[in-house]
């Protein structure tokens, strides 16, 4: 789940998504606009701001990475992907 904060209250705009990205594989992600498809990279590479949270999993070579701090997001991305 995706949801921002916005003027103090939550709107979720990302529910029920569930995908793997494959290393050395390309994955396409289609669907009519505003239907999710930047928020759900930006999640993904962590990139949501301030304002953004997100509930669930999202996990690079099994590690976790909901819940860390930026830098430590940071950490876990650049090591998996070096
Ligand atoms: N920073 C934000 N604050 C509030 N709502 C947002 C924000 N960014 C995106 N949204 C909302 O999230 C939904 C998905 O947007 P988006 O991922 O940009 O769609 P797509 O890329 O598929 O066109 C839309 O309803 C959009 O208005
Ligand atoms: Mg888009």
């Amino acid at each position: 789940m995706v949801g921002f904060e916005t003027r103090g209250a939550r709107i979720d705009v990302l529910h029920g998504i569930d995908l793997e990205v494959v290393a050395g594989r390309t994955l396409g992600l289609v669907g009519e606009s505003g239907c999710g498809k930047s928020v759900t990279m930006m999640a993904a590479m962590g990139l949501l701001g301030k304002r953004g949270t997100v509930s669930g999993s999202i996990r690079i070579d099994g590690e976790e990475l909901v819940g860390k701090s930026e830098p430590e997001w940071r950490k876990s991305a650049d090591a998996a992907l070096r």
